[in-house]
Parts: structure tokens; C-alpha cells; sequence
């Protein structure tokens, strides 16, 4: 997980924070704890599935695409500077587990490539956590 926030961080240049919350096991309520991360240190360190966006992507079980956050009554701010954001759901045994967020200072900034990509990583980490069950 550490390796993939850095890679993407490092080669995508439009990606400006990108990292895991991952959810708390045997926590009630249930609870995102933000996990590996690459960019500034964010207020929002435990997110309930009721809240932001990413509580929505990992209670909907979806992968969540916001190109403009300043429109989405759900977002929870990070950083003045992000305009839009991707969150990935990360699916063991087809359970939500955590997801992938990625935040970016240009609107619109994840396009369909960008979807298939963050997909991808999000379910690297799934399987990788699969085979370690
Ligand atoms: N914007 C997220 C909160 C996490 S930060 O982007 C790092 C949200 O709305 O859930």
C-alpha cells in the first residue's frame, strides 16, 4: 500500500493526496482510519460511513468520482487546493475492507483511464489481502 501511494503520487502528476483509509476492524459504528498516505496531513484521520465521500464509496460499495468537490454537499475538506476526487472501494471476499481516495487540485482530473487505473490498484491491495487471510 505504501508503494502504490508513492508510485502514484510520484508518475501522476495530477494526483495530489493519495491514500488508504482502511476500516477499523470490529468497530461500532464502523469506521475509516486513514492509513498509508502520500501529501499534506489531513484533519480527517477516522471518517464514519456516514460521512464524506468517502464514506459514501465504502458504504455504497462503488467506486465515487467527484469532479468538483465544491458541488458535493457530502465532501469533507482536506485541503482548499482539491477541486476534485476519486474514491476506490477495496473489496476481501466481496466485502468492502477500505478504499483507495485520491484527491487532485484540478477539476475533473479522473477520467475513465484514471477510474481503471485507481481500480486496479485498489483491487491489487483486495487480492494481496485475500491470499493473507
Ligand atoms: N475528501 C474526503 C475526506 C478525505 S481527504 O480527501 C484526504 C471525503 O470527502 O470523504
Amino acid at each position: 500500500m505504501d508503494g502504490i501511494t508513492r508510485l502514484l503520487h510520484e508518475h501522476m502528476l495530477r494526483y495530489n493526496w493519495v491514500g488508504f483509509y482502511m476500516l477499523e476492524s470490529g468497530a461500532t459504528p464502523p469506521m475509516l482510519v486513514l492509513g498509508k498516505f502520500q501529501g499534506a496531513m489531513t484533519p480527517h484521520t477516522r471518517i464514519p460511513l456516514n460521512q464524506g465521500i468517502c464514506g459514501a464509496a465504502a458504504s455504497g460499495g462503488k467506486t465515487v468520482v467527484v469532479d468538483d468537490v465544491s458541488n458535493d454537499s457530502r465532501y469533507l475538506a482536506c485541503s482548499i487546493e482539491t477541486k476534485s476526487e476519486i474514491v476506490v472501494p477495496i473489496f476481501v471476499n466481496g466485502k468492502v475492507v477500505g478504499e483507495l481516495d485520491i484527491d487532485s487540485h484540478f477539476p475533473a482530473a479522473f477520467g475513465k483511464e484514471d477510474r481503471e487505473l485507481v481500480e486496479h490498484c485498489a483491487a491489487l491491495v483486495g487480492r494481496r489481502m485475500e491470499k493473507l487471510r
